[in-house]
Protein backbone atom coordinates (compact mmCIF):
# COMPACT_ATOMS: atom_id res chain seq x y z
CA UNK A 1 0.00 0.00 0.00
CA UNK A 2 1.38 3.54 -1.41
CA UNK A 3 1.84 6.10 1.83
CA UNK A 4 0.99 9.78 0.26
CA UNK A 5 1.52 12.51 2.87
CA UNK A 6 -0.36 15.91 1.86
CA UNK A 7 0.79 19.40 2.62
CA UNK A 8 -1.78 21.96 3.51
CA UNK A 9 -5.38 21.71 4.72
CA UNK A 10 -7.31 24.14 1.97
CA UNK A 11 -9.66 23.15 -0.29
CA UNK A 12 -7.21 21.51 -2.60
CA UNK A 13 -5.23 19.12 0.34
CA UNK A 14 -8.70 18.29 1.57
CA UNK A 15 -10.13 17.46 -1.87
CA UNK A 16 -6.91 15.77 -2.70
CA UNK A 17 -7.20 13.65 0.89
CA UNK A 18 -10.90 12.50 -0.29
CA UNK A 19 -10.05 11.28 -3.61
CA UNK A 20 -7.09 9.81 -2.84
CA UNK A 21 -8.63 7.71 0.33
CA UNK A 22 -11.36 6.48 -1.33
CA UNK A 23 -8.72 4.74 -4.22
CA UNK A 24 -7.29 3.06 -1.33
CA UNK A 25 -4.33 5.12 -0.30
CA UNK A 26 -3.14 5.17 2.96
CA UNK A 27 -2.75 9.06 3.35
CA UNK A 28 -1.64 11.53 6.10
CA UNK A 29 -2.56 15.52 5.93
CA UNK A 30 -0.26 17.91 7.57
CA UNK A 31 -1.88 21.34 8.58
CA UNK A 32 0.21 24.19 10.35
CA UNK A 33 -3.07 25.52 11.65
CA UNK A 34 -5.22 24.42 14.31
CA UNK A 35 -8.08 23.34 10.94
CA UNK A 36 -8.61 22.72 7.80
CA UNK A 37 -9.70 26.10 5.51
CA UNK A 38 -6.89 27.74 4.25
CA UNK A 39 -7.26 30.78 2.36
CA UNK A 40 -11.11 30.38 4.04
CA UNK A 41 -9.64 29.77 7.79
CA UNK A 42 -11.30 32.45 10.03
CA UNK A 43 -7.38 33.23 10.56
CA UNK A 44 -6.90 34.40 7.50
CA UNK A 45 -9.75 36.55 7.38
CA UNK A 46 -10.12 40.37 5.99
CA UNK A 47 -13.51 41.76 6.57
CA UNK A 48 -15.60 41.75 3.68
CA UNK A 49 -14.05 38.48 1.94
CA UNK A 50 -16.20 36.42 -0.11
CA UNK A 51 -16.11 34.22 -2.82
CA UNK A 52 -16.45 36.27 -5.64
CA UNK A 53 -17.72 33.62 -8.26
CA UNK A 54 -21.67 32.26 -7.74
CA UNK A 55 -21.77 29.41 -4.97
CA UNK A 56 -22.59 27.16 -8.42
CA UNK A 57 -18.92 27.13 -9.18
CA UNK A 58 -17.53 26.50 -6.10
CA UNK A 59 -19.19 22.77 -4.98
CA UNK A 60 -17.24 19.66 -4.66
CA UNK A 61 -18.60 16.64 -6.95
CA UNK A 62 -21.78 14.90 -5.68
CA UNK A 63 -21.58 17.36 -2.56
CA UNK A 64 -23.70 20.18 -3.19
CA UNK A 65 -24.65 23.10 -1.02
CA UNK A 66 -27.43 22.91 1.44
CA UNK A 67 -31.01 23.99 -0.21
CA UNK A 68 -31.55 27.17 1.19
CA UNK A 69 -28.55 28.35 -0.68
CA UNK A 70 -28.71 30.47 -4.09
CA UNK A 71 -26.05 28.90 -6.05
CA UNK A 72 -25.83 32.17 -7.97
CA UNK A 73 -24.75 34.20 -5.18
CA UNK A 74 -21.70 34.28 -3.81
CA UNK A 75 -20.77 33.09 -0.01
CA UNK A 76 -19.57 34.67 2.55
CA UNK A 77 -16.19 33.35 3.77
CA UNK A 78 -17.57 31.90 6.46
CA UNK A 79 -20.06 30.13 4.91
CA UNK A 80 -16.99 28.77 2.50
CA UNK A 81 -15.31 27.48 5.50
CA UNK A 82 -18.46 25.87 7.23
CA UNK A 83 -18.93 23.93 3.89
CA UNK A 84 -15.59 22.61 3.69
CA UNK A 85 -16.11 21.70 7.47
CA UNK A 86 -19.11 19.60 6.66
CA UNK A 87 -17.40 18.01 3.71
CA UNK A 88 -14.72 16.88 6.16
CA UNK A 89 -17.26 15.70 8.78
CA UNK A 90 -19.46 13.74 5.75
CA UNK A 91 -16.35 11.66 4.80
CA UNK A 92 -14.62 11.50 8.43
CA UNK A 93 -11.57 12.87 6.78
CA UNK A 94 -10.83 14.08 10.60
CA UNK A 95 -8.85 10.60 11.14
CA UNK A 96 -6.59 11.58 8.36
CA UNK A 97 -5.31 14.75 9.33
CA UNK A 98 -2.95 16.03 11.61
CA UNK A 99 -3.46 20.24 12.57
CA UNK A 100 -0.60 22.46 14.29
CA UNK A 101 2.07 20.41 12.39
CA UNK A 102 4.50 22.22 10.03
CA UNK A 103 6.25 20.57 7.66
CA UNK A 104 9.79 21.86 7.86
CA UNK A 105 11.47 19.59 5.01
CA UNK A 106 10.79 17.47 2.26
CA UNK A 107 13.67 15.17 1.89
CA UNK A 108 13.70 12.95 -1.31
CA UNK A 109 16.15 9.71 -1.30
CA UNK A 110 16.81 8.61 -5.12
CA UNK A 111 17.82 5.58 -4.49
CA UNK A 112 14.80 4.28 -1.94
CA UNK A 113 13.01 6.83 -4.25
CA UNK A 114 11.06 7.72 -0.70
CA UNK A 115 10.62 11.43 0.97
CA UNK A 116 11.41 11.50 4.42
CA UNK A 117 9.19 14.74 5.81
CA UNK A 118 10.44 16.47 8.74
CA UNK A 119 7.63 17.86 10.83
CA UNK A 120 6.78 18.94 13.80
CA UNK A 121 6.26 22.28 16.35
CA UNK A 122 8.87 22.79 18.15
CA UNK A 123 9.90 19.34 18.21
CA UNK A 124 10.62 18.07 15.10
CA UNK A 125 9.73 13.98 14.00
CA UNK A 126 10.53 12.00 10.43
CA UNK A 127 7.93 9.73 8.37
CA UNK A 128 8.74 8.24 5.21
CA UNK A 129 6.36 8.34 2.05
CA UNK A 130 6.10 7.18 -1.03
CA UNK A 131 4.85 10.37 -2.86
CA UNK A 132 3.93 13.86 -1.13
CA UNK A 133 1.49 16.25 -2.49
CA UNK A 134 2.66 19.90 -2.25
CA UNK A 135 -0.91 22.15 -1.72
CA UNK A 136 0.81 24.93 0.68
CA UNK A 137 -1.24 27.83 -1.37
CA UNK A 138 -0.35 31.32 -0.45
CA UNK A 139 0.76 30.98 2.80
CA UNK A 140 3.43 34.41 2.91
CA UNK A 141 1.74 37.93 3.11
CA UNK A 142 3.79 39.91 0.71
CA UNK A 143 4.94 43.82 2.39
CA UNK A 144 6.46 45.69 0.68
CA UNK A 145 10.23 46.80 2.02
CA UNK A 146 9.24 50.20 3.13
CA UNK A 147 12.03 52.86 3.59
CA UNK A 148 11.99 54.13 6.95
CA UNK A 149 9.46 52.17 8.02
CA UNK A 150 10.68 51.97 11.38
CA UNK A 151 10.16 54.90 12.21
CA UNK A 152 6.92 54.81 11.07
CA UNK A 153 4.51 55.69 14.64
CA UNK A 154 1.31 53.95 13.71
CA UNK A 155 0.83 50.13 12.03
CA UNK A 156 1.82 48.36 8.57
CA UNK A 157 -0.56 45.52 8.20
CA UNK A 158 -0.85 42.97 5.69
CA UNK A 159 -4.38 42.58 4.25
CA UNK A 160 -4.76 39.52 5.68
CA UNK A 161 -4.75 41.20 9.57
CA UNK A 162 -7.78 44.26 8.47
CA UNK A 163 -10.44 41.58 10.04
CA UNK A 164 -13.55 42.41 11.62
CA UNK A 165 -12.28 43.78 14.78
CA UNK A 166 -9.39 45.30 13.15
CA UNK A 167 -12.17 47.14 11.07
CA UNK A 168 -13.89 48.41 13.78
CA UNK A 169 -10.88 49.44 16.19
CA UNK A 170 -9.54 51.56 13.29
CA UNK A 171 -13.22 52.80 12.66
CA UNK A 172 -13.64 53.47 16.50
CA UNK A 173 -10.68 55.56 17.00
CA UNK A 174 -11.09 57.71 14.35
CA UNK A 175 -7.21 56.45 12.70
CA UNK A 176 -6.48 57.68 9.36
CA UNK A 177 -6.38 54.84 7.03
CA UNK A 178 -4.43 53.94 3.44
CA UNK A 179 -5.34 51.49 1.77
CA UNK A 180 -2.24 50.28 -0.67
CA UNK A 181 -2.66 47.96 -3.94
CA UNK A 182 -5.49 47.88 -6.89
CA UNK A 183 -5.94 44.27 -7.08
CA UNK A 184 -9.16 42.37 -5.99
CA UNK A 185 -8.18 42.47 -2.39
CA UNK A 186 -8.01 45.91 -2.12
CA UNK A 187 -11.38 46.77 -4.05
CA UNK A 188 -12.66 44.51 -1.27
CA UNK A 189 -11.32 46.83 1.56
CA UNK A 190 -11.93 49.78 -0.03
CA UNK A 191 -15.71 48.80 -0.56
CA UNK A 192 -15.63 47.78 2.99
CA UNK A 193 -14.59 50.75 4.61
CA UNK A 194 -16.50 52.88 2.16
CA UNK A 195 -20.03 50.40 2.90
CA UNK A 196 -19.10 51.76 6.63
CA UNK A 197 -19.67 55.45 5.92
CA UNK A 198 -15.78 55.45 6.64
CA UNK A 199 -13.23 57.78 3.76
CA UNK A 200 -9.99 56.08 3.67
CA UNK A 201 -7.03 57.06 1.02
CA UNK A 202 -6.34 54.88 -1.64
CA UNK A 203 -3.01 54.63 -2.87
CA UNK A 204 -2.24 52.32 -6.11
CA UNK A 205 -0.36 52.32 -9.25
CA UNK A 206 -2.33 50.99 -12.15
CA UNK A 207 -6.33 50.08 -11.70
CA UNK A 208 -7.06 46.63 -13.23
CA UNK A 209 -9.67 45.39 -14.75
CA UNK A 210 -11.99 43.00 -13.55
CA UNK A 211 -15.35 40.31 -14.76
CA UNK A 212 -18.40 41.42 -14.23
CA UNK A 213 -20.48 40.02 -12.23
CA UNK A 214 -23.87 40.96 -13.32
CA UNK A 215 -23.20 39.46 -16.59
CA UNK A 216 -22.50 35.90 -15.33
CA UNK A 217 -25.41 36.53 -12.36
CA UNK A 218 -28.08 37.05 -15.14
CA UNK A 219 -26.89 34.31 -17.15
CA UNK A 220 -27.11 31.72 -14.31
CA UNK A 221 -30.00 32.99 -13.07
CA UNK A 222 -32.34 32.73 -16.65
CA UNK A 223 -30.18 29.19 -17.43
CA UNK A 224 -31.41 27.81 -13.69
CA UNK A 225 -34.98 29.40 -14.35
CA UNK A 226 -34.70 26.78 -17.37
CA UNK A 227 -34.21 29.35 -19.92
CA UNK A 228 -30.87 29.51 -22.72
CA UNK A 229 -29.43 32.25 -20.98
CA UNK A 230 -27.48 35.08 -22.50
CA UNK A 231 -26.19 33.91 -25.66
CA UNK A 232 -24.34 36.75 -26.37
CA UNK A 233 -22.30 36.68 -23.20
CA UNK A 234 -21.75 32.88 -23.27
CA UNK A 235 -20.44 33.11 -26.49
CA UNK A 236 -18.08 36.26 -25.84
CA UNK A 237 -16.98 34.99 -22.66
CA UNK A 238 -16.12 31.54 -24.08
CA UNK A 239 -14.25 32.73 -27.39
CA UNK A 240 -12.31 35.28 -25.10
CA UNK A 241 -11.27 31.93 -22.93
CA UNK A 242 -9.96 30.26 -25.99
CA UNK A 243 -7.97 33.32 -27.28
CA UNK A 244 -6.56 34.20 -23.70
CA UNK A 245 -4.02 31.20 -24.49
CA UNK A 246 -2.54 32.86 -27.72
CA UNK A 247 -3.76 36.56 -28.36
CA UNK A 248 -4.39 37.98 -24.53
CA UNK A 249 -4.72 41.38 -25.83
CA UNK A 250 -7.19 40.58 -27.88
CA UNK A 251 -9.23 38.47 -26.12
CA UNK A 252 -9.62 41.46 -23.26
CA UNK A 253 -10.60 44.04 -26.05
CA UNK A 254 -12.85 41.70 -27.08
CA UNK A 255 -14.49 41.38 -23.32
CA UNK A 256 -13.88 45.07 -22.78
CA UNK A 257 -15.78 46.02 -26.03
CA UNK A 258 -18.91 43.69 -25.21
CA UNK A 259 -18.72 45.00 -21.87
CA UNK A 260 -17.96 41.93 -20.15
CA UNK A 261 -15.12 43.47 -18.18
CA UNK A 262 -15.06 47.06 -16.06
CA UNK A 263 -12.31 49.31 -14.03
CA UNK A 264 -12.75 51.61 -11.92
CA UNK A 265 -9.97 54.37 -13.10
CA UNK A 266 -8.52 55.69 -15.95
CA UNK A 267 -9.18 52.63 -18.82
CA UNK A 268 -5.75 51.28 -20.37
CA UNK A 269 -4.32 48.35 -22.35
CA UNK A 270 -1.87 46.83 -20.30
CA UNK A 271 -4.23 43.70 -19.90
CA UNK A 272 -1.69 42.24 -17.50
CA UNK A 273 -4.06 43.98 -14.93
CA UNK A 274 -6.65 41.96 -15.11
CA UNK A 275 -8.22 39.88 -12.35
CA UNK A 276 -9.98 37.07 -13.35
CA UNK A 277 -12.27 37.96 -10.49
CA UNK A 278 -15.50 38.95 -10.73
CA UNK A 279 -17.08 42.72 -9.59
CA UNK A 280 -20.65 43.58 -9.31
CA UNK A 281 -21.72 46.69 -10.64
CA UNK A 282 -22.65 48.40 -7.34
CA UNK A 283 -18.80 47.78 -6.13
CA UNK A 284 -17.24 49.03 -9.18
CA UNK A 285 -19.80 52.53 -8.60
CA UNK A 286 -18.43 52.72 -5.28
CA UNK A 287 -15.03 52.00 -6.35
CA UNK A 288 -14.85 54.60 -9.25
CA UNK A 289 -16.29 57.46 -7.01
CA UNK A 290 -13.35 56.18 -4.42
CA UNK A 291 -10.86 56.14 -7.25
CA UNK A 292 -12.33 59.87 -8.16
CA UNK A 293 -12.40 61.61 -4.76
CA UNK A 294 -9.95 59.62 -2.50
CA UNK A 295 -7.04 58.04 -4.35
CA UNK A 296 -3.64 58.64 -4.83
CA UNK A 297 -1.79 57.15 -8.12
CA UNK A 298 1.40 56.31 -7.27
CA UNK A 299 3.50 54.35 -4.16
CA UNK A 300 5.08 54.94 -0.66
CA UNK A 301 8.87 56.69 -1.47
CA UNK A 302 9.21 56.82 2.58
CA UNK A 303 8.00 56.96 6.05
CA UNK A 304 8.03 59.32 8.57
CA UNK A 305 6.85 59.32 12.31
CA UNK A 306 3.16 60.36 11.36
CA UNK A 307 2.96 59.23 7.78
CA UNK A 308 4.36 58.83 4.42
CA UNK A 309 5.77 60.77 1.46
CA UNK A 310 5.18 58.99 -2.23
CA UNK A 311 7.07 58.68 -4.69
CA UNK A 312 5.80 61.93 -6.19
CA UNK A 313 6.93 63.64 -3.12
CA UNK A 314 3.34 64.40 -1.47
CA UNK A 315 2.88 63.94 2.22
CA UNK A 316 -0.15 61.77 3.23
CA UNK A 317 -1.18 61.55 7.43
CA UNK A 318 -1.72 58.20 8.26
CA UNK A 319 -1.90 56.20 11.35
CA UNK A 320 -2.44 52.85 9.78
CA UNK A 321 -1.34 51.57 6.15
CA UNK A 322 -3.11 48.34 5.18
CA UNK A 323 -0.97 46.76 2.53
CA UNK A 324 -3.11 45.03 -0.07
CA UNK A 325 -0.08 43.90 -1.95
CA UNK A 326 -0.35 40.18 -2.68
CA UNK A 327 0.86 36.90 -1.00
CA UNK A 328 2.79 34.26 -1.92
CA UNK A 329 3.40 29.99 -1.88
CA UNK A 330 7.14 30.32 -2.48
CA UNK A 331 9.18 31.87 -0.02
CA UNK A 332 6.83 29.79 2.86
CA UNK A 333 7.64 26.57 0.86
CA UNK A 334 9.18 23.98 3.13
CA UNK A 335 12.97 23.28 1.88
CA UNK A 336 13.39 20.71 -0.63
CA UNK A 337 16.54 18.31 -0.25
CA UNK A 338 17.84 15.62 -2.92
CA UNK A 339 20.17 13.23 -1.51
CA UNK A 340 20.51 15.41 1.25
CA UNK A 341 21.67 18.55 -1.35
CA UNK A 342 19.49 21.14 -0.94
CA UNK A 343 17.24 21.93 -4.01
CA UNK A 344 18.24 25.58 -5.44
CA UNK A 345 14.70 26.76 -6.11
CA UNK A 346 16.34 29.20 -8.82
CA UNK A 347 18.07 26.40 -10.87
CA UNK A 348 14.79 24.64 -11.70
CA UNK A 349 13.36 25.87 -15.14
CA UNK A 350 11.43 22.87 -16.12
CA UNK A 351 8.12 21.11 -14.72
CA UNK A 352 5.92 17.98 -16.07
CA UNK A 353 2.75 19.49 -16.23
CA UNK A 354 3.10 22.55 -13.95
CA UNK A 355 2.85 19.97 -10.86
CA UNK A 356 6.32 17.98 -10.74
CA UNK A 357 10.02 18.82 -11.08
CA UNK A 358 11.80 16.02 -12.62
CA UNK A 359 14.25 15.84 -10.04
CA UNK A 360 12.28 14.92 -7.42
CA UNK A 361 9.51 12.55 -9.15
CA UNK A 362 7.69 11.63 -5.94
CA UNK A 363 6.56 15.21 -5.05
CA UNK A 364 3.56 16.68 -6.52
CA UNK A 365 2.58 20.46 -6.66
CA UNK A 366 -1.14 21.33 -6.94
CA UNK A 367 -0.37 24.97 -6.62
CA UNK A 368 0.86 26.28 -10.40
CA UNK A 369 -1.41 24.98 -12.56
CA UNK A 370 -5.35 24.59 -11.95
CA UNK A 371 -7.79 22.34 -13.69
CA UNK A 372 -11.11 24.42 -12.37
CA UNK A 373 -10.92 28.11 -11.36
CA UNK A 374 -13.36 27.23 -8.22
CA UNK A 375 -12.83 25.41 -5.32
CA UNK A 376 -13.76 21.76 -6.43
CA UNK A 377 -10.33 21.64 -8.44
CA UNK A 378 -8.90 19.33 -5.15
CA UNK A 379 -10.99 16.62 -6.68
CA UNK A 380 -9.55 17.04 -10.12
CA UNK A 381 -6.21 17.54 -9.28
CA UNK A 382 -6.30 14.02 -7.23
CA UNK A 383 -7.44 12.16 -10.24
CA UNK A 384 -4.71 13.31 -12.29
CA UNK A 385 -2.43 12.73 -9.57
CA UNK A 386 -3.44 9.16 -8.89
CA UNK A 387 -3.10 8.44 -12.48
CA UNK A 388 0.50 9.97 -12.00
CA UNK A 389 1.40 7.51 -9.01
CA UNK A 390 0.23 4.49 -11.06
CA UNK A 391 2.47 5.49 -14.50
CA UNK A 392 6.03 4.93 -12.42
CA UNK A 393 7.52 7.68 -14.74
CA UNK A 394 11.47 8.20 -13.83
CA UNK A 395 13.36 11.22 -13.63
CA UNK A 396 14.77 11.06 -16.79
CA UNK A 397 11.56 10.26 -18.64
CA UNK A 398 9.67 13.10 -16.60
CA UNK A 399 12.69 15.54 -18.20
CA UNK A 400 11.92 14.39 -21.66
CA UNK A 401 8.36 14.94 -21.44
CA UNK A 402 8.81 18.41 -19.01
CA UNK A 403 8.04 21.80 -20.74
CA UNK A 404 10.79 24.39 -20.57
CA UNK A 405 10.42 27.51 -19.22
CA UNK A 406 11.97 30.70 -19.79
CA UNK A 407 12.06 32.11 -15.85
CA UNK A 408 12.50 29.62 -13.16
CA UNK A 409 9.98 27.89 -12.92
CA UNK A 410 9.40 28.86 -8.63
CA UNK A 411 10.31 32.23 -8.91
CA UNK A 412 8.62 33.65 -12.23
CA UNK A 413 5.02 32.33 -11.57
CA UNK A 414 2.19 30.82 -13.42
CA UNK A 415 -0.50 30.97 -10.59
CA UNK A 416 1.32 30.89 -7.29
CA UNK A 417 2.96 34.38 -6.15
CA UNK A 418 0.31 36.59 -6.70
CA UNK A 419 2.26 39.05 -8.25
CA UNK A 420 3.27 36.89 -11.06
CA UNK A 421 -0.04 35.56 -12.01
CA UNK A 422 -0.74 35.95 -15.70
CA UNK A 423 -3.50 34.24 -17.15
CA UNK A 424 -1.84 32.87 -20.87
CA UNK A 425 0.41 31.20 -19.09
CA UNK A 426 -2.15 29.47 -16.30
CA UNK A 427 -3.98 28.88 -20.01
CA UNK A 428 -0.75 27.06 -22.26
CA UNK A 429 -0.26 24.68 -19.10
CA UNK A 430 -3.91 23.68 -19.65
CA UNK A 431 -2.76 23.08 -23.20
CA UNK A 432 0.13 20.52 -22.34
CA UNK A 433 -2.42 18.13 -20.96
CA UNK A 434 -4.63 18.49 -24.27
CA UNK A 435 -1.93 17.91 -26.75
CA UNK A 436 -0.73 14.80 -24.39
CA UNK A 437 -4.25 13.48 -24.59
CA UNK A 438 -4.93 13.61 -20.86
CA UNK A 439 -7.68 15.99 -21.35
CA UNK A 440 -10.19 15.75 -24.47
CA UNK A 441 -10.25 19.58 -25.96
CA UNK A 442 -13.81 18.96 -26.73
CA UNK A 443 -14.88 17.54 -23.35
CA UNK A 444 -12.41 20.11 -21.77
CA UNK A 445 -14.94 23.17 -23.92
CA UNK A 446 -17.79 21.87 -22.81
CA UNK A 447 -16.61 21.45 -19.23
CA UNK A 448 -16.01 24.75 -18.83
CA UNK A 449 -18.82 25.98 -21.16
CA UNK A 450 -21.14 24.27 -17.81
CA UNK A 451 -18.94 24.76 -15.18
CA UNK A 452 -19.05 29.14 -15.98
CA UNK A 453 -22.33 29.09 -18.00
CA UNK A 454 -24.77 26.90 -17.56
CA UNK A 455 -26.87 26.20 -14.57
CA UNK A 456 -27.30 22.39 -15.73
CA UNK A 457 -24.92 20.15 -14.18
CA UNK A 458 -22.46 19.17 -16.46
CA UNK A 459 -20.50 16.08 -16.57
CA UNK A 460 -17.70 15.93 -13.74
CA UNK A 461 -14.22 16.87 -15.91
CA UNK A 462 -12.52 13.18 -17.12
CA UNK A 463 -8.83 13.24 -16.92
CA UNK A 464 -7.23 10.22 -19.16
CA UNK A 465 -4.34 8.11 -18.23
CA UNK A 466 -1.97 7.96 -21.00
CA UNK A 467 0.62 6.26 -18.66
CA UNK A 468 -1.01 2.95 -18.40
CA UNK A 469 0.11 0.07 -21.34
CA UNK A 470 -1.51 1.20 -24.82
CA UNK A 471 -4.32 -1.75 -24.86
CA UNK A 472 -6.01 -0.18 -21.40
CA UNK A 473 -5.35 3.32 -22.11
CA UNK A 474 -8.50 4.98 -21.51
CA UNK A 475 -8.24 7.25 -24.65
CA UNK A 476 -11.24 8.37 -26.36
CA UNK A 477 -11.94 6.93 -29.79
CA UNK A 478 -11.17 9.91 -31.87
CA UNK A 479 -8.01 11.01 -29.58
CA UNK A 480 -6.53 7.35 -29.86
CA UNK A 481 -6.99 7.28 -33.97
CA UNK A 482 -5.02 10.35 -34.33
CA UNK A 483 -2.12 8.71 -31.95
C1 LIG B 1 -7.90 36.56 -0.39
C2 LIG B 1 -8.09 35.47 -1.42
C3 LIG B 1 -9.34 35.26 -2.00
C4 LIG B 1 -9.53 34.26 -2.94
N1 LIG B 1 -10.76 34.10 -3.51
C5 LIG B 1 -10.97 33.13 -4.40
C6 LIG B 1 -12.25 32.93 -4.97
O1 LIG B 1 -13.17 33.67 -4.69
N2 LIG B 1 -12.45 31.90 -5.83
C7 LIG B 1 -11.43 31.07 -6.15
O2 LIG B 1 -11.64 30.12 -6.91
N3 LIG B 1 -10.19 31.26 -5.66
C8 LIG B 1 -9.94 32.27 -4.79
N4 LIG B 1 -8.69 32.46 -4.27
C9 LIG B 1 -7.62 31.58 -4.67
C10 LIG B 1 -7.43 30.54 -3.53
O3 LIG B 1 -6.10 30.44 -3.40
C11 LIG B 1 -8.24 29.26 -3.79
O4 LIG B 1 -9.59 29.57 -3.78
C12 LIG B 1 -8.14 28.11 -2.78
O5 LIG B 1 -8.86 28.33 -1.61
C13 LIG B 1 -6.73 27.77 -2.52
O6 LIG B 1 -6.75 26.53 -1.90
P1 LIG B 1 -5.42 25.75 -1.61
O7 LIG B 1 -5.82 24.54 -0.84
O8 LIG B 1 -4.65 25.56 -2.85
O9 LIG B 1 -4.53 26.73 -0.70
P2 LIG B 1 -4.80 27.42 0.70
O10 LIG B 1 -6.22 27.70 0.92
O11 LIG B 1 -3.84 28.56 0.77
O12 LIG B 1 -4.35 26.31 1.75
C14 LIG B 1 -3.01 25.95 1.95
C15 LIG B 1 -2.87 25.37 3.35
O13 LIG B 1 -1.54 24.86 3.51
C16 LIG B 1 -1.10 25.13 4.83
N5 LIG B 1 0.37 25.09 4.84
C17 LIG B 1 1.21 25.91 4.16
N6 LIG B 1 2.50 25.55 4.39
C18 LIG B 1 2.46 24.49 5.23
C19 LIG B 1 3.48 23.70 5.84
N7 LIG B 1 4.78 23.91 5.61
N8 LIG B 1 3.09 22.69 6.64
C20 LIG B 1 1.77 22.44 6.88
N9 LIG B 1 0.77 23.18 6.34
C21 LIG B 1 1.11 24.19 5.51
C22 LIG B 1 -1.68 26.50 5.12
O14 LIG B 1 -1.76 26.76 6.50
C23 LIG B 1 -3.07 26.39 4.45
O15 LIG B 1 -4.04 25.94 5.35
C24 LIG B 1 -8.46 33.46 -3.32
C25 LIG B 1 -7.20 33.66 -2.75
C26 LIG B 1 -7.01 34.66 -1.81
C27 LIG B 1 -5.65 34.86 -1.21
N1 LIG C 1 -12.69 36.04 -3.48
C1 LIG C 1 -12.29 37.22 -3.76
O1 LIG C 1 -13.09 38.09 -3.96
C2 LIG C 1 -10.84 37.55 -3.76
C3 LIG C 1 -10.42 38.52 -2.91
C4 LIG C 1 -9.08 38.84 -2.87
C5 LIG C 1 -8.17 38.20 -3.67
N2 LIG C 1 -8.59 37.24 -4.50
C6 LIG C 1 -7.61 36.55 -5.34
O2 LIG C 1 -6.39 36.45 -4.62
C7 LIG C 1 -5.29 36.74 -5.46
C8 LIG C 1 -4.45 37.86 -4.87
O3 LIG C 1 -5.07 39.13 -4.98
P1 LIG C 1 -4.50 40.41 -4.22
O4 LIG C 1 -5.31 41.57 -4.61
O5 LIG C 1 -4.37 40.08 -2.78
O6 LIG C 1 -2.99 40.54 -4.73
P2 LIG C 1 -2.37 40.92 -6.17
O7 LIG C 1 -3.23 40.53 -7.26
O8 LIG C 1 -0.99 40.39 -6.15
O9 LIG C 1 -2.32 42.53 -6.18
C9 LIG C 1 -1.34 43.21 -5.45
C10 LIG C 1 -1.50 44.71 -5.60
O10 LIG C 1 -0.49 45.33 -4.80
C11 LIG C 1 0.24 46.25 -5.59
N3 LIG C 1 1.61 46.35 -5.09
C12 LIG C 1 2.49 45.33 -4.88
N4 LIG C 1 3.65 45.82 -4.40
C13 LIG C 1 3.48 47.16 -4.30
C14 LIG C 1 4.30 48.22 -3.89
N5 LIG C 1 5.57 48.01 -3.47
N6 LIG C 1 3.80 49.47 -3.91
C15 LIG C 1 2.55 49.70 -4.36
N7 LIG C 1 1.72 48.74 -4.78
C16 LIG C 1 2.18 47.49 -4.75
C17 LIG C 1 0.16 45.73 -7.00
O11 LIG C 1 0.39 46.80 -7.88
P3 LIG C 1 0.88 46.59 -9.40
O12 LIG C 1 -0.19 45.83 -10.09
O13 LIG C 1 1.06 47.96 -9.90
O14 LIG C 1 2.17 45.80 -9.32
C18 LIG C 1 -1.30 45.23 -7.02
O15 LIG C 1 -2.16 46.31 -7.26
C19 LIG C 1 -5.88 37.04 -6.82
O16 LIG C 1 -5.82 35.87 -7.59
C20 LIG C 1 -7.32 37.41 -6.54
O17 LIG C 1 -8.18 37.11 -7.61
C21 LIG C 1 -9.91 36.90 -4.58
Amino acid sequence: MKKIAIIGGGFRGVGCLKVLKDKGYEVDLYEKNDDVGGVWHPSNNYKGLRIHTPAKLNQFENFPYPDNIDLTERLESKQVYQYLKSYVDAHHLNENMIFKTPIHKIEYNSKTKKTTLVVGESEYKTKEYDFVINTNGYCDRHIPDFKDAKSFEGEILHSYEANEEKVKELIENNKKVTIVGAGKTATDLVTTFRRLGYKITWLYRTPYWFLRYKHLHDNLRESFAGKTGHFFFKSTMLLGFMLSSFLPSVSCLLWRACGNIHTYGKKHHDYRKFHVALVDDGEMELLKETSKYYSITGEIDRFEENGYYTKDNQYVESDAVICCTGSSGTKCMSDITVDGEKLDLNTVFKSYRGKVIPQVPNLIFTAYHHFAMGLGDGEIQAKWIANYIESGLTPEELDKKALKFKHPFFTKLILFDTQDFFFPSFMKLQLDFIHNFELNPIEYVAYVYNFFLNAKDGKPLTIYNRHKPKAQAEVPAEMALKQ
